[in-house]
């Protein structure tokens, strides 16, 4: 379909639905979500001209996977953003299935994109592109079309490419799917943006001691942390175990070293990035003042997403909140980006035994809470955390199937920080060892009920709304 066919579709599509959207007592206050339709991935994350852009993988037609189109939204601080036109639209015979993820960079200055064009064929095989578009004097992209095709030895599960400079080049990683259905990260470089050599897979199942490791990795991301290099992504096909692996799908990373001329990469045990129920393709971005940033998209792709009530007011999903990346010991450690506690408003402080604790307004807020003993949260009548010894455990009930279902992390807990906002909750363990994003449909306005009969430290703040001006 003509770009000009689908940009009145999806024009009416967000004048139809937008009120109705922005509506919803579930709709948040300072996450980014979608007008309507589905949103899925954060895309091409950079600070552009001192100004953040972040794109993201949109279906403004439904609340369906289909052919995505990279919405966009720009903000000075990170907190208030805006609108920006429609990035890319899949009009063109190389992305007839969906202009899917990838990155930004700024090339002599000007804003540019490199992203997957998804082709499907009727016998149900399909092909990737990686493609290029600039942005114009006008804010809008200028498609450059595919700069590099399907490489031999792969399936048509090749895409996502993460782009950076480094010593006089461009890098890219993309995920792929390799003839014998292992998942791989390919590296590739080029000096223009434009011409791009493979130089191998640095990642993948069977590849550095790992064993099988899933059929297909999806949104690759590599990026030097504390003297390492970060390698993060998303296998697709392990095998749950009791405490690991739980989602459909994982999102995680190894610490390694690479070495760009050899294109290997010597790593280590690959580590969840997140343990709570909804949290995928994350993409990170280097800000001007030398932090690493990330956001991921709080959802899975799989048959659950759809049992989500905000279907009912025609969008679908958000992102997490912008968190900072450190590397402590071989671990990533994710808090919050400082930008955020500019939200906070009216703090209020209690100590005492965990029965007695107040019931704070979580709808939209963070709350600390400082032990070192068992406790039993519960967050609006949808979702508990509780402790019992080294295991911290988060509990809902399927929205498909009604039965419960549980998230854990092990380990010594002195403090939780929580965010919460209307239909999410981000839980930073021991600021930020480990954290649980899920989302979550409360009894609104959503309360925090705590029990136990131990001493706890609570901190609450509400926040303030914020996200799009
Ligand atoms: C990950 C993903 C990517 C793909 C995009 C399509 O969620 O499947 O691999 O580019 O979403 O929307």
């Amino acid at each position: 379909m003509t770009e000009t066919r689908l940009l009145k579709k999806a024009l009416r599509s967000v004048v139809a639905g937008q009120v109705r959207a922005a509506a919803d007592p579930y709709r948040p206050g300072w996450h980014l979500a979608p007008p309507v339709g589905l949103l899925n991935d954060p895309n091409g994350f950079i600070q552009h001209n001192g100004r953040f852009h972040l794109f993201y993988q949109w279906n403004p037609l439904a609340c369906a996977h289909g052919a995505k189109f990279w919405g966009h939204w720009s903000s000075a601080d990170l907190l208030h953003w805006q609108h920006e036109p429609v990035a890319l639209v899949p009009s063109e015979e190389f992305e007839t299935h969906g202009c899917y993820s990838g990155s930004a960079v700024t090339d002599n200055g000007q804003l540019t994109l490199i992203y997957t064009g998804n082709v499907k064929y009727p016998d149900g095989s399909r092909t990737a592109f990686q493609c290029l578009a600039r942005e114009n004097a006008e804010g809008q992209f200028d498609k450059a079309g595919p700069v590099f095709n399907l490489p031999q030895g792969y399936t048509g599960h090749v895409r996502d490419p993460k782009v950076w400079w480094h010593d006089k080049h461009w890098y890219m990683v993309l995920g792929a799917q390799d003839l014998s259905l292992k998942g791989k990260v390919l590296l590739l470089r080029s000096d223009n943006l434009l011409a791009w050599d493979l130089l191998g897979e640095i990642a993948g199942s069977g590849l550095y001691g790992l064993g099988e490791f899933g059929y297909m990795w999806e949104c690759p991301d590599l990026f030097p942390l504390a003297g390492h290099d970060v390698l993060i992504c998303c296998p697709q096909g392990l095998a749950a175990g009791s405490d690991r692996y739980l989602n459909t799908f994982q999102a995680g990373y190894f610490v390694g070293q690479l070495d760009y001329d050899k294109a290997t990469f010597a790593h280590g045990d690959f580590a969840e990035l997140d343990l709570g129920f909804e949290f995928y393709a994350p993409q990170t971005t280097l800000t001007d003042d030398g932090r690493r940033l990330l956001i991921g998209w709080m959802g899975i792709p799989d048959g659950d997403e759809f049992y989500q009530p905000t279907i009912q007011n025609g969008w679908l999903h958000t992102l997490t909140c912008p968190r900072e990346l450190t590397l402590v010991a071989g671990k990533i450690i994710q808090q919050p980006a400082r930008e955020l506690q500019q939200l906070r408003r009216n703090v209020q402080e209690w100590q005492g035994v965990a029965d007695n604790a107040p019931s704070p307004d979580i709808t939209k807020a963070e709350t600390e809470i400082v032990t070192e003993h068992a406790f039993c949260a519960d967050f609006g009548g949808d979702m508990t955390l509780s402790r019992d010894g080294e295991c911290l455990r988060l509990t809902r009930k399927n929205r498909r199937t009604g039965l419960p279902e549980h998230r854990v992390w092990r380990g010594r807990l002195r403090k939780l920080t929580v965010l919460s906002d209307a239909s999410s909750l981000e839980i930073f363990i021991n600021d930020g060892e480990a954290v649980m994003s899920s989302r979550y449909f409360p009894v609104l306005p959503a309360q925090l009920n705590l029990r136990g009969s131990h001493q706890i430290t609570l901190r609450h703040w509400s926040l303030a709304e914020c996200v799009i001006e």
